[in-house]
């Protein structure tokens, strides 16, 4: 028997929605965007920055799109952060001109690739090292590519993921990239505390910023002792944004959920001095089955990351009660009135970024229409 060769493009699927369709006539599952909702929390976000004296990086990992991340350019970010060089390029390439990868890169190939993308006419290009490995693979990617690349040193401020620890460690890979000049400069520091950024109260989380700007304070002086300038210190996110507004350490905030929200952030107790930012993500599922007892959705755990809880109704007086994989099992409580078969219902998702990595479209909307529908990066942008 002869086996045809399998096709090695991806078949199109077309989008869930046009714009101009009514919300209602939606196909689903589909990734929702209350524009309306969206575009306040920019607004919100970046005034209160600016205020501050601060720039916004808006984090593209968060929705992946290049058409959220050029309107978040419009409307004042001096650019976006990406963690993969993957997504790196796709924003480069849908025009987005200052990107700084917020990861550390190792193997040579993915050097090469952002080396390569450093020699794009007119973008400002950046990454995060912590170890002299990082330094040379960099430096050796850029001689190859005859281009240059800016660095930050990401410090370790209370994430306990990347970062270097020591001081001694930062002057050493200060060291390295001042040697791999002139492939490579030193911009400044990372100091990113993502976890902070979910700890509930808001006294903890002011003081989990506090210490992380004072670890940020004494590397910097330890670094300009040793000659170095530091021009940029690069963190902060929509959780803890109001503390390292007000830290005076930080220069740009990378914030990237702000854009769409999450059930994981609404949980924080509100910091009256951090931006009202409402709900703008949702998925719009249809209702498939019901019973008096329940009803049934279609879109579940391929539609919806559960790594922060199950996603909710925006209709209190339904609960959701299980997902599996294409299913969520949705129960009412006292008032809650019939679903109909084919009703269009919105959910919050428990985790914004994740969530989005699932779909490949954003459906953006305004009232009770579509608005536009915009692709999100493909899944193979995660490396
Ligand atoms: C390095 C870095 N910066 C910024 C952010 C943005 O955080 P948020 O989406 O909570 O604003 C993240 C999110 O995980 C991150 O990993």
């Amino acid at each position: 028997m002869k086996i045809e060769a399998a096709p090695l493009q991806q078949p199109a699927f077309p989008p869930p929605a046009r714009p101009g369709d009514p919300l209602d006539a939606v196909d689903t599952p589909a990734l929702v965007l209350d524009l309306d909702a969206s575009d306040a929390n920019v607004a919100a976000l970046h005034r209160q920055a600016a205020a501050a004296g601060l720039a916004v990086r808006a984090h593209g990992k968060a929705h992946r799109c290049p058409a959220l991340a050029l309107r978040q350019v419009a409307a004042g970010a001096i650019g976006v952060c990406v963690q993969k060089v993957g997504e790196a390029e796709g924003f480069a390439a849908a025009g987005v001109r200052d990107i700084l990868v917020t990861n550390e890169l190792v193997d040579p190939s993915k050097c090469q690739r952002l080396a390569r993308l450093a020699g794009q006419p007119g973008l400002r290009l950046a990454a995060c090292v912590d170890d002299p490995l990082q330094v040379q693979r960099l430096a050796e990617a850029c001689a190859r590519a005859d281009t240059r690349l800016e660095v930050l040193i990401e410090i370790d401020v209370g994430q306990k993921r990347c970062g270097v620890e020591t001081v001694e460690q930062a002057l050493a890979i200060a060291a390295a990239i001042q040697r791999a000049a002139p492939r490579l400069a030193l911009r400044g520091l990372q100091a990113y505390h993502g976890r902070a950024q979910h700890l509930r109260g808001v006294a903890e989380r002011a003081d989990a910023i506090a210490r992380a700007a004072g670890v940020a304070g004494e590397f910097r002086a330890a670094l300009e002792r040793g000659g170095f300038a530091i021009r940029e210190i690069s963190g902060g996110g929509t959780g803890s944004f109001p503390n390292e507004a007000g830290a005076g350490i930080w220069t740009e905030i990378q914030a990237g959920s702000y854009a769409l929200m999450d059930l994981d952030y609404r949980a924080n107790a509100a910091d009256p001095a951090a931006p009202q930012l409402r709900q703008a993500l949702g998925v719009m599922t249809a209702v498939i089955s019901r019973r008096a007892s329940h009803a049934v959705l279609d879109g579940g755990l391929k539609s919806f990351a559960v790594d922060s809880g199950l996603p909710a109704m925006r209709d209190p007086r339904w609960r959701v009660v299980s997902l599996s994989d294409e299913h969520t099992v949705v129960e009412p409580l006292a008032g809650a009135q019939p679903l109909e078969l084919g009703q269009r219902l919105i959910l919050d998702p428990g985790h914004c970024d994740p969530t989005v990595n699932l779909h490949d479209w954003i459906v953006g909307y305004r009232g009770d229409r579509v608005e536009a529908v915009w692709p999100i990066l493909p899944r193979s942008a995660s490396r």
